[in-house]
């Protein structure tokens, strides 16, 4: 893994040039998707180099990580809502390129990953990381082998996303995400994680063991994965 260290801005400006270069290089990629707090900095750069004419998605195809189950894509706290908002309608890619799994219908979930395979698979796979080490909704405990599938979250994990609903009860019990092989089988990987309160789990994915405790300690074993970091993240790390 390459570890990238920088300001919570720089981060998001680093991590951005990848996606230039990597849309030079390659203009119809597939691109994995992730929501939260961490990746708003970084899709608001990249709203601005598509306005700014230095990159351009027109050819892009998209595929999320994950969506809660239950919500449809009007509800404000699903992630395809989500998607739309921060990214898909500031840039310049055609809708119907952008893939998010269904919260309402899951039954035959794994076919995602036949899409995602039918597509060309995944060129870049963006990720954040939660306080307990999930990777999209794979919380730990969660198989290698995983594909696409149905979770219960954690309570914990509900309770962090809380924030975001005016009730807990409000908040899903159920996600639907990619598994743990469909990110490992991503041919590049960016996670990034902002602030003091990921300090811990950054440093036991990075330099603890391999285990499917930790979900996003797997990534140890990926071949080209990047890992953007603001200090207070890094605050823990040895070296
Ligand atoms: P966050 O979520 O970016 O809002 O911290 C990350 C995650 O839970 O994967």
């Amino acid at each position: 893994m390459k570890i990238i260290i920088d300001t919570e801005e720089n981060i998001a400006k680093r991590a951005a040039q990848r996606y230039v270069e990597l849309l030079k290089e390659k203009p119809d990629a597939v691109l994995g998707g992730a929501t939260g707090s961490t990746p708003l900095g970084l899709y608001a750069e990249l709203a601005r180099l598509c306005a700014a004419g230095e990159i351009s998605f027109k050819d892009v195809k998209t595929f999320n990580l994950d969506e809660y189950v239950g919500l449809d894509g009007s509800h404000d706290q699903s992630y395809r809502y989500f998607m739309n908002k921060n990214l898909f309608e500031k840039i310049d890619i055609d809708i119907n390129n952008t893939h998010v799994p269904s919260g309402i219908n899951t039954e035959g979930c794994e076919q995602y990953d036949e899409e995602i395979k039918a597509a060309g698979g995944i060129d870049l796979q963006l990720l954040g990381i939660g306080v307990d080490g999930h990777i999209g909704f794979n919380e730990p405990g969660t198989p290698w082998d995983s594909v696409t599938h149905v979770v219960e979250l954690e309570q914990n994990t509900r309770e962090v996303n809380s924030r975001f609903f005016s009730s807990i009860d409000e908040v899903p019990t159920h996600a639907v995400t990619m598994g743990i092989k469909t990110v490992m089988n991503a041919r590049g990987i960016i996670l990034m994680a902002i602030g003091k309160s990921k300090a811990e789990i950054v440093k036991a994915f990075i330099e603890g063991p391999v285990t499917e405790e930790v979900p996003a300690s797997i990534l140890q074993l990926h071949p080209n994965t990047e890992v953007y970091l603001d200090p207070e993240a890094a605050a823990l790390l040895s070296k």
